[in-house]
């Protein structure tokens, strides 16, 4: 992709490199010296520039803090075996981000801001990409309404930035699951598809009472009759039955995972039928009883892929053992070795910087 884009770099003095860690990192709390921040005007976006990362001043009127205008992306950029520097699949990203924009009514963001912003911003923290296994730089890409009014309408001005997090695995281990069946994520004509904030800001309730009963995250169903499941917390879903793995299809209420889409991709390299559709419970109950429940697993940019240790679904216990797992722990290992350049990426998902 050739620059169009005449970015302005304003450099920190002051890094906070030399004084952090990069071991060990918790998910979504070290954020790196700069940060790119392109604002929206008078049907214009303006020039975009990299500044140190610093607070934003906002007024109490500002529309996205009363109605959640606000949408947002989640990728990573990887450092290779021979020292490249590669951001996985941001195009996807690209393209997801403007149809969350505009179901939220807000004005799609030119492709060179999007992906040469975010190169551009990945090549000045370039340093603070962690080099140990399942850490990455994190990119979180967002946008949010910034008129200062308080009636409901679209707002005609928004902010859209990037920041960077270096971060390790999002779950450290397999997870307790409770098959939501009071609450729901989203429902036909929602926002289910976009990701807007007001999705994960919906999703707390049932994620703090299923903590209180002893689980790690929800398995959300359907809106109608809580039977056909859709997502697993703020992830994708995948469950391997027999030699066939099935993940509920796109049919609105379901983001449109990047990782979804290249583990069903690898899922049939490695031979397995992939089956995207609707899913209901007791498949899955079915399944289990007779052994043929192979392996459960979410999947996402931040938890790349988390398995599931337990199911429980009307005080129904299903116990699965990933520790035996072959399948999902293969996708997950090519994953690994095209982000770190041990495998070729015949995909062309590597996007260098
Ligand atoms: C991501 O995988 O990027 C997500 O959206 C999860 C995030 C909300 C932590």
């Amino acid at each position: 992709m050739e620059a169009v884009v005449d970015i302005k770099v304003i450099k920190t003095e002051n890094s906070k490199l030399p004084g952090t860690s990069l071991e060990n990192l918790p998910f979504g709390k070290v954020f790196t010296d700069h940060m790119l921040v392109s604002d929206y005007k008078d049907g214009q976006w303006q020039q975009p520039v990299i500044k140190p990362f610093q607070p934003i001043s906002i007024l109490p009127t500002n529309m996205t803090l009363h109605y959640g205008q606000s949408i947002f992306e989640g990728i990573k950029a990887y450092r290779t075996e021979d020292g490249g520097t590669y951001i996985f699949r941001p195009f996807d990203n690209y393209h997801r981000f403007n149809i969350s924009a505009a179901r939220m009514m807000m004005p799609e963001v030119p492709e060179e801001l999007f992906i040469e912003g975010m190169r551009k911003l990945v090549e000045v923290d370039l340093d603070w990409i962690p080099n140990r296994p399942d850490h990455s730089l994190y990119i979180r890409p967002f946008m949010f309404a910034t008129d200062e009014f308080i009636g409901v309408r679209p707002s005609s001005t928004y902010s859209f930035m990037i920041l960077l997090s270096p971060t390790g695995p999002y779950y450290s281990k397999p997870c307790r699951i409770y098959v939501e069946e009071k609450y729901s994520r989203a429902a036909p004509g929602g926002i289910g598809f976009a990701k807007a904030a007001g999705n994960y800001a919906s999703s707390l309730r049932a994620f703090a009472e299923a903590q209180e009963k002893g689980y790690d995250q929800v398995l959300w169903t359907d809106a109608v009759h809580h039977e056909y499941v859709q997502e697993m917390g703020t992830m994708n879903v995948f469950f391997i039955i027999g030699n066939t793995a099935i993940t509920p299809n796109l049919e609105g209420s379901i983001l449109e995972g990047v990782t979804r889409s290249t583990v069903i991709t690898l899922l049939q390299e490695q031979g397995l039928t992939v089956e995207e559709r609707p899913l209901h419970i007791d498949e899955i109950i079915a399944a289990y009883k007779t052994g043929n429940l192979k392996e459960a697993f979410g999947t996402g940019t931040a938890a790349t892929i988390t398995p599931i240790r337990e199911l429980t679904y009307k005080g129904y216990e299903m116990k699965l053992t990933p520790d035996s797992w072959t399948i999902s722990p293969e996708v997950k290992r090519r994953m690994d070795a095209i982000r770190s350049g041990s495998e070729a990426d015949v995909h062309q998902w590597m996007f260098p910087v």
